[in-house]
């Protein structure tokens, strides 16, 4: 079958707005597509060549665009993630890859890398028991300081909470029995805002204000999203984190503290840009499928070469 018979799997268990701005922009490529549900896949193995079904593909697709690893439990999210890894051995494009999706939904892993880089990232700890982490708690807010708790693979200003020596450690149904504990950054004037930038194929195409009523300056917690012009300081940041973590295209998300100096906060593998859309005037879905298709080119080529010899 040609490549240009073949269709690109959307995963997503909710395609909404950003499912139909990717759908529009493929069809704009004269590319088919459909939205699949990690859920719903099966993987056969039988000693023959196909190991994935996707429901709705006779064949296997031309590419997967990621918009969605749903949650559950850890064998759920190993099985999700071992059908992306299946398909990215078989040949087929996947958009962020799996690796990637890997390193940056594990915030513990990203942290790592990019310190280990020399990236700006706050001081952080993590560990498993209660013991540690109350230790490390008493040590470092002794004097009236403050750290932040996170989910390991959280999104959205989801399950975060500031803590000190009166709260204490606070146990929420997103702790998962790992305690991620980051220095709180205080920020300019106490003025709540961070910076969201869009890189893509190793550049950064835009950038954001997000600014809060409260220390948590999600869009989904209800902060606005106000335009910025990226300078080479804050573009430069996003970009090593983006080839540090070897990702095709990532929002990254940057916090300035009060005597100015950055710091990486994370690295989103599966970004919205819903907000971001609303302050730039270029469409950044036609972007990241230009960027998508790109992609799946190149390694069609690889693909053939390999054939070849
Ligand atoms: N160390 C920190 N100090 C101060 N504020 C923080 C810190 N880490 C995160 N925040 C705030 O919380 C928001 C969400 O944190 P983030 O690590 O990006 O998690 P999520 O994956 O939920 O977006 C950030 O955008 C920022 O506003
Ligand atoms: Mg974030």
């Amino acid at each position: 079958m040609k490549a240009s018979q073949r269709k690109i799997a959307i995963v997503t268990d909710d395609p909404g707005w950003h499912g139909r701005k990717l759908t529009t922009s493929l069809k704009e490529h004269g590319i088919e597509s459909q939205y699949v549900s990690l859920t719903d896949c099966i993987i056969e193995i039988n000693g023959e060549g196909k190991e994935v079904t996707f429901p709705g593909f006779d064949t296997l697709p031309l590419g997967v665009f990621v918009r969605g690893v749903p949650g559950g439990s850890l064998e759920q999210v190993i099985f999700r993630l071992d059908i992306l890894h299946a398909l990215n051995n078989s040949g087929v494009t996947i958009y962020n890859t799996p690796r990637a999706i890997e390193r940056t939904v594990d915030k513990p892993l990203t942290s790592l890398l990019l310190n280990r880089a020399g990236l700006p990232t706050p001081t952080t700890w993590i560990c498993e028991t209660l013991e540690h982490a109350k230790s490390i708690l008493n040590k470092e807010t002794a004097n009236g300081e403050q750290l932040v708790l996170k989910p390991l693979f959280g999104s959205q200003g989801i399950g975060i909470h500031l803590v000190d020596n009166k709260s204490g450690l606070i146990h929420d149904e997103k702790f998962a029995g790992i305690y991620y504990l980051q220095r709180f950054i205080e920020r300019q004037n106490n003025e709540y805002t961070d910076i969201r930038v869009l890189v893509i194929d190793g550049i950064a195409k835009a950038g954001m204000l997000r600014r809060g009523e409260e220390w948590i300056t999600n869009r989904a917690q209800g902060a606005i999203c106000e335009p910025l012009i990226i300078d080479k300081k804050i573009a430069d940041l996003a970009e090593s984190a983006c080839k540090v973590l070897d990702i095709d295209y990532a929002g990254v998300d940057l916090m300035q503290d009060k005597n100015g100096q950055f710091y990486i906060i994370e690295v989103n593998s599966i970004p919205a840009w819903y907000g971001l859309q609303s302050v730039v005037d270029f469409d950044i879905a036609s972007c990241l499928i230009g960027s998508f298709v790109k992609q799946i080119a190149k390694n069609n080529q690889l693909q053939a070469c390999s054939d070849l010899n």
